[in-house]
């Protein structure tokens, strides 16, 4: 069955069963690879990607779902890798194996679009569905705060400036 739906600024049409999961449509028809698959029960939050904005795991969502809504995934957060959230994550290190941080970033980037400033608690409980099994959890948060700053106007730190990541996770 044909369903449209708007793929990182893209209309896009695949011919599968309506039942199929988004994310099977974003990683094997649509080839977005970054979005990845965890537990494929909605408990982990590794297929994070926002939908008309907001963030949504996708690994239990029917595409028939997103059928004309718009999709973000990470390869279409920003045009050249600059999104607030990327610079953040760049600038502290963030990453450690980096499986679960697409989706980390997918939903750090829908908190602070509609919560620019927010506290410990209002991250926690924006990304408490995203699990990392690194445990990167400190430097997540200390990243989206970053990217709240530079999102309101704050210059990321060059490269060569920044400080080490401090082994806090
Ligand atoms: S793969 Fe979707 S929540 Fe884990
Ligand atoms: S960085 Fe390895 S699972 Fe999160």
């Amino acid at each position: 069955m044909p369903i449209t739906l708007k793929v990182n600024g893209t209309s896009r049409t695949v011919d599968v069963p309506p039942e199929m999961p988004l994310l099977w449509v974003l990683r094997d028809e649509l080839d977005l690879k970054g979005t990845k698959f965890g537990c494929g029960v909605s408990r982990c939050g590794a297929c994070t990607v926002h939908v008309n904005g907001v963030a949504q795991r996708t690994c239990t969502m029917p595409v028939s779902r997103a059928a004309g809504a718009e999709v973000t995934t990470i390869e279409g957060l920003s045009p050249d890798g600059m999104h607030a959230v990327q610079q953040a994550w760049e600038e502290l290190d963030v990453p450690q194996c980096g499986y679960c941080q697409a989706g980390q970033m997918m939903g750090a980037a829908s908190l602070i679009a509609r919560t620019p400033n927010p506290t410990d608690a209002q991250i926690d409980e924006a990304l408490n569905i995203n699990l990392c099994r690194c445990a990167t959890y400190l430097r997540i948060r200390a990243a989206v705060k970053r990217a709240a700053q530079i999102k309101a106007g704050g210059a990321a730190v060059p490269a060569g400036a920044r400080p080490g990541s401090g082994g806090e996770d």
